[in-house]
């Protein structure tokens, strides 16, 4: 009997996300720049005679425990390329806000990538993991590689990025989460109400920022903030009026820059250094606007397996 294999993922934060028009096949194109955050979840694959999910943390009673999962479905997908049944019993230790706008479910996805990989001796490579969690989902090959990377395309074609640094984050974690569709569908449908339009032919094809590469690069924070921005955040503010009091009290209280992360409602502030982050986080959770605060900092390492 194989031992219990357990990886760990990181969560992330957009510093750039500038979302294209709607495509035929109902995604955005992309120029989005991830960076991985130190807050994770663990994924723990031990035998079973049949798929099995469970999973503990403040969250758990929100994430599905069957087919649905994208932890299951990553195990099931690494099964049928193998030939091999997917007998896994699989535990999510959530420390990644659900639904949150910082890939929890990505991460979960590429930790049971990982963990069913070497519980199963399936020894898949690098590219074919890749292309196992693109096809799965677009944030997902980022919470395997991990650091800093742009993402084209959906989201699923990374190149990694040099950074200088390291940045010092806190996040606002909201009560209830957004769903990623819904806040798409949000921001295409702010695009046809100010009379933009909201396919591929009336947005400009999105591009990175110039002053954010180099302010990644050269790990300045001040630069970064500068340059950071979300073109979902006029969705999810619209989806979620309240958010708009919790970027507000970061600002107060100090961050150098206030951003909804990903398609929210989490929300991300950027500070000078962990002293500063502290006084942040302390200025936010006197707030009332959020339902827990949580400092860190980035870049952090993709996914990787944990020592027994
Ligand atoms: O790829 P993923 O499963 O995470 O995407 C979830 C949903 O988010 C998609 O079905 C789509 O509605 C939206 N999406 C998008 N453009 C992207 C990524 C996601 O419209 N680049």
């Amino acid at each position: 009997m194989s031992r219990p294999v357990t990886a760990r993922v990181p969560a992330k934060v957009n510093v750039q996300l500038a979302v294209g028009g709607l495509r035929p096949d109902g995604f955005h194109d992309l120029a989005n720049v991830f960076l991985a955050v130190g807050l994770h979840d663990e994924v723990t694959a031990a035998p079973a005679d049949a798929l099995r999910i469970t999973v503990e943390g403040a969250d758990a009673a929100q994430v599905p425990l069957d087919r649905t999962n994208l932890a299951a479905r990553a195990a099931l997908a690494l099964a049928e390329r193998h030939g091999i049944e997917p007998g896994v019993h699989l535990h999510i230790a959530k420390d990644i806000p659900v639904a949150g706008g910082m890939a929890g479910g990505s991460a979960d996805a590429a930790g049971a990538l990982l963990a069913c990989d070497a519980l199963w001796g399936t020894r898949a490579t690098r590219a074919e993991l890749l292309e196992i969690c693109a096809d799965l989902g677009s944030d997902i090959p980022f919470s395997l590689v991990g650091g800093v990377a742009l993402g084209r395309g959906r989201g699923e074609l990374l190149t990694p990025l040099e950074t200088g640094g390291t940045f010092h984050w806190v996040f606002a974690v909201a009560d209830g989460g957004l769903s990623t569709p819904a806040v798409y569908r949000e921001c295409d449908r702010l695009r046809e109400e100010s009379g933009a339009g909201a396919n591929a032919a009336d947005v400009p094809a999105p591009e990175p920022s110039q002053a954010l590469l180099d302010a990644l690069r050269t790990g300045d924070a001040t630069a970064l903030a500068a340059a950071v921005s979300n073109d979902l955040q006029p969705a999810a503010l619209s989806l979620r009026p309240a958010l708009a009091d919790t970027l507000r009290a970061g600002a107060d209280a100090g961050a150098l820059a206030s951003l909804v992360s990903g398609s929210g409602p989490t929300c991300a502030f950027l500070a000078k250094d962990v002293e500063a982050a502290q006084g942040v986080a302390t200025a936010l959770a006197a707030s009332g606007t959020c339902r827990t605060v949580r400092v860190t900092s980035g870049p952090v390492p993709g996914a990787g397996l944990v020592d027994a």
